[in-house]
């Protein structure tokens, strides 16, 4: 969706694993994948100490960040004249929606609140973000279904809910909505699993009132039949040395694949245009877009060279965006 650049995350990152032996931070990210690799539906804390927190910065938290931000933008974009004065993040481990929150909209939210059950994510989180000078403030706290949440403009949920067993996160994805006075936000890994995670989220904040935002043009059943697709998006992340050290592989950056839904309680201004649902296909002379469109349908539009202007901007279009942008 962007390229990488540099972000202020990305510096602080650095700075964070300059004094680190390279070894002892590559032991960790293993680890770390390791534990994710398994089961993560977890009783206790995976982020067990200061370098399991490190791994999870250095090595998860830049892609989670792009994918938040993306999500965010969508928002956003969405609601040209609004921006959260608050903003509480559930399960917000290191950070990463603080620093996409505080990325979206011009000076950030005002309060931020971030609830976490790890003690050295949260320590983590609070010194990164101490460092750029984000006020946040960070509570150590079990998410459980019927957790009592302060209440924020804009609450978000990123790469929670799997870790959380199935019937909590019905209860959890309820309290954000009940939460929110504004927006809700759920990112999940972009994989069928985490689709299908975003689409039960998605039907209880409808359930709870609020209206679809983003990606979806519409409040009406998801078409996409689960088992057969899912519906997901790509962001853009620079890879770090250390990232480069455990994966291997040369290139400079990567794509994180997630699936989200943004979630409002009031209707935005204006319709939403249809959404490009796969990266646009390049023909000679041609671009395919697979869109989902507000009447709910999956429709493919071949857009031509005779097209002019529509063809132009078609080839610049992209995996994500509102259809005509
Ligand atoms: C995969 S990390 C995601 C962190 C962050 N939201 C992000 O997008 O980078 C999941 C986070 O959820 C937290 N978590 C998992 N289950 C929790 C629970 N029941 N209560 C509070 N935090 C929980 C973990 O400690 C971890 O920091």
């Amino acid at each position: 969706m962007t390229s990488p650049t540099t972000t202020p995350l990305g510096a602080a990152l650095d700075r964070l694993l300059d004094g680190l032996p390279p070894r002892q931070a590559t032991a960790a990210v293993e680890r770390l994948i390791a534990s994710y690799r398994g089961r993560t539906v977890s009783a206790a804390p995976i982020l067990r100490d200061r370098a399991d927190a490190v791994a999870y910065a250095a090595y998860r938290m830049p892609a989670t960040f792009e994918a938040i931000s993306a999500a965010l933008r969508e928002l956003a974009g969405r609601l040209p004249d609004w921006a959260p004065d608050s903003h509480l993040d559930l399960g917000g481990g290191t950070g990463a929606a603080v620093w996409a929150g505080a990325g979206t909209w011009p000076g950030g939210p005002r309060e931020t609140t971030v609830v976490d059950w790890s003690e050295p994510a949260i320590a983590l989180g609070r010194e990164l973000a101490d460092g750029a000078g984000l006020p946040v403030d960070w509570r150590r706290e079990r998410l459980t279904p019927g957790v009592g949440l302060p209440a924020a403009d804009l609450v978000t949920v990123s790469y929670l809910l799997g870790e959380l067993p199935e019937p909590a996160r019905e209860g959890l994805v309820d309290a954000a909505a009940a939460a929110a006075g504004a927006a809700v936000v759920v990112v999940e890994p972009g994989t069928p699993d985490g689709y299908l995670r975003v689409r039960a989220a998605r039907d209880r904040l409808l359930a709870a009132g609020l209206v679809i935002v983003a990606p979806c043009p519409h409040d009406a059943t998801c078409p996409i039949e689960p088992g057969a697709d899912w519906c997901h998006f790509a962001a853009r992340v620079s890879r770090s040395a250390l990232h480069r050290r455990v994966k291997g592989g040369v290139l400079p950056y990567e794509d994180e694949k997630f699936s989200y839904v943004a979630a409002t309680r009031n209707a935005p201004a204006t319709a939403a245009p249809p959404r490009v649902v796969r990266r646009p296909q390049l023909r000679k002379g041609q671009v395919l877009l697979d869109l989902c469109t507000p009447d709910a349908a999956l429709r493919r539009e071949t857009v031509t060279r005779r097209q002019g202007p529509a063809y132009r901007a078609a080839r610049d279009t992209s995996w994500g965006a509102g259809w005509p942008e």
